[in-house]
């Protein structure tokens, strides 16, 4: 969603505003703007489209050494030019960007209209620039502060002055907000990926802060303008592990990267000696594990279809009754918080807003909260304070692959964990970890199967629709399959379990409607290939996944994968399955890091 950059250094501005906004083009966004501060006065250019269309109109001689730059994804006002970010006051004294939402913009709006102040955008966000620069307060860091003491809602902002050219000014309130520290010049950023070429050394704000930042300095304070320490901290990612490399897509790239992803997930976390795992970030000791009665875990999307998979497999070792709910849904629910519920956020963004409420519920009613997340240092890692970072590495592309097989391992991990302290004996242990170990080897073989799957996307083109049938362990997979293919390809397609199939769904089977039916390693098989039968006795078209070779003559067509134990077979089974989303998506021609609506992080409701 939308992306804040700010500079304050020594360098020309806006070459350094427009490569951080390249950075972030990938969460998504439909317009893009720049605003320097340059001899006294400020200088804004914007452009609807993609930031390749705002660098092509923006004049040579910009000029500036501060500056603040944004990628919008329009909420309040359609995505054009006016609408786009930044904003400036009546005067042209102040320009803000602004991630989040205002919600009493509208008040705002209608107060300083009567007071004559005109407006030259839809925004939500344009209230804070005349609020500042309206503000009565003394210096620039008051006046924010003023500004946003009478806002509403969530904000990640970053502010220029033109009476203060050596200093931004940033603060959040649930929209993320970063600052990067270089050497006599200095970083803002919603998202470090817009930083990491430049400097690796990081500051995040937490919510209820504000930032000063100067070239050679940084001050960071509360709401109340309290002095606030922060220390520094270093981000492991620098700016290789963010480009796409001889690839066409991070799509596929990511999809490749999944053994190497897979090893750092499990990397130091394995102990053969008692058959169990070691999650430094976990802070729960035997006896609290012993008395915890539930398992439940929350997250969106495709981290919620992970979480199925991992309440399954976490259930299945340690036998605590697990379940996954998306936390869209929680948060407005008022749910039940029970003290003997371990809730799990789940996140690759560490930062999709409906997970962290969820958290944040969670907590202020007493209950306890770990994290499974991607990104270190993110919101939802930083409210949980405790949980198993992914180090899945960046995930670019809009639709996770990666940051989903991960998030599995570690609820694998956890599971281990949790099973040890509890009921799993030690050679199921030595099971588990033999079978995690050697996830990485057999990921690699099955993604041998790219060119079989490319096949069969061709041959199933002129499919209106897609159903993806799994049962039990094969349910969750089916599930991503599905949203994997409907998010990149838009070919319609929908997941079910294989029993409920003949309860409504079977209606819909016909020649023009593919059906991928998952046969993992377990003993529902026979069941699963009743199902297939159900729908070839409709002419359905059947393409089935899994290991037992008698599927190539009873299916239309037949992807073997390389089995694993049954907790973790899925994982194998899913990998052709994004594959499939993949060459979809590419024989249709569409823009399959970014596909259309949707963004990569959240952060809005
Ligand atoms: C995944 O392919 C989707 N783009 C989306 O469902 C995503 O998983 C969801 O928005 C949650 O994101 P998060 O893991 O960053 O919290």
């Amino acid at each position: 969603m939308c992306g804040i950059v700010g500079y304050v250094g020594r360098r020309d501005a806006s070459p350094i505003l427009v490569e951080g906004l390249q950075r972030l083009e990938y969460r998504g966004y439909d317009s893009a703007g720049v605003a320097v501060v340059n001899d006294g006065s400020i200088r804004v250019h914007k452009a609807k489209g993609r930031v390749s269309d705002l660098l092509a109109g923006l004049p040579k001689r910009f000029g500036g050494t501060i500056g603040i730059g944004h990628t919008r994804w329009a909420t309040h006002g359609v995505p054009n030019e006016p609408n786009a970010h930044p904003h400036l006051d009546a005067e042209g004294r102040i320009a803000i960007v602004h991630n989040g939402i205002i919600e009493n913009f509208k008040e705002i709006r209608g107060k300083l209209q009567s007071e004559g102040v005109a407006f030259s955008s839809d925004t939500d966000s344009e209230v804070l620039a005349h609020l500042i620069s309206r503000s009565k307060a003394e210096g620039l860091v008051e006046k924010v502060r003023e500004a946003l003491l009478s806002v509403e809602g969530t904000y990640g902002i970053c502010v220029v002055d033109r009476d203060t050219p050596d200093t931004l000014v940033a603060a959040r309130n649930g929209s993320p907000i970063v600052i990067g520290i270089g050497e006599k010049e200095n970083f803002i950023a919603s998202d470090v990926a817009a930083l990491v070429r430049h400097t690796q050394q990081v500051v995040y704000l937490d919510d209820g802060e504000i930032a000063i930042v100067k070239a050679n300095e940084f001050q960071t304070l509360g709401l109340d303008l309290s002095e606030r320490t922060k220390r520094s901290q270093k981000v492991d990612w620098d700016v290789g592990t963010y480009d796409k490399g001889a690839h066409d897509h991070y799509l596929r790239k990511e999809i490749l990267e999944q053994p190497e992803a897979v090893t750092r997930a499990l990397s130091g976390r394995l102990d053969t000696r008692f058959s169990t795992s070691h999650l430094g970030g976990v802070e729960l000791d035997p006896k609290e594990i012993l008395r915890i009665k539930r398992i439940q875990v929350l997250a969106c999307g495709s981290g919620y279809y992970a979480g199925l998979a991992g309440a399954r497999l976490i259930e299945s070792l340690s036998r605590i009754p697990s379940s996954a709910e998306p936390a869209s849904e929680f948060r407005y629910r008022n749910p039940i918080v029970d003290p003997d519920t371990l809730y799990i956020a789940v996140s690759q963004s560490g930062e999709t807003l409906d997970t962290l409420r969820a958290v944040q519920e969670v907590k202020r009613k007493g209950g306890m909260v770990t994290g499974i997340v991607n990104v270190v240092g993110s919101s939802i890692a930083r409210e949980c304070g405790s949980g198993i970072y992914l180090h899945a590495g960046p995930e670019v592309s809009v639709a996770s692959t990666k940051a989903f097989t991960s998030t599995i391992v570690a609820f694998a991990l956890l599971g281990l964990h949790l099973g040890r302290v509890r009921d799993l004996s030690p050679s199921d242990g030595a099971r588990i970890i033999n079978a995690l170990s050697s996830l990485p080897d057999k990921i690699t073989e099955t993604l041998q199967t790219e060119e079989q799957v490319a096949d069969l996307a061709k041959k199933y083109l002129d499919s209106t629709s897609a159903f993806f049938i799994g049962r039990v362990n094969g349910f969750p997979i089916a599930c991503e399959g599905a949203q994997k293919l409907k998010e990149i390809s838009y070919v319609h397609a929908e997941a079910y379990p294989a029993s409920e199939l003949k309860h409504g769904p079977l209606a819909l089977v016909c020649p023009e409607f593919v059906s991928v039916v998952l046969f993992p390693n377990d003993d529902l098989y026979d069941k699963n290939v009743s199902a297939m039968e159900e729908i070839k006795a409709r002419n359905g078209p059947v393409i089935s996944v899994g290991h037992n070779p008698e599927l190539a003559a009873i299916s239309d067509d037949f992807v073997r994968v390389p089995s694993s134990e049954p907790e973790l077979d899925s994982i194998l089974i899913n990998i052709p399955l994004q594959l499939f989303a993949y060459h979809s998506a590419l024989i249709r021609g569409v823009d399959i890091d970014q596909p259309r609506n949707l963004a990569k992080s959240v952060t809005v409701e």
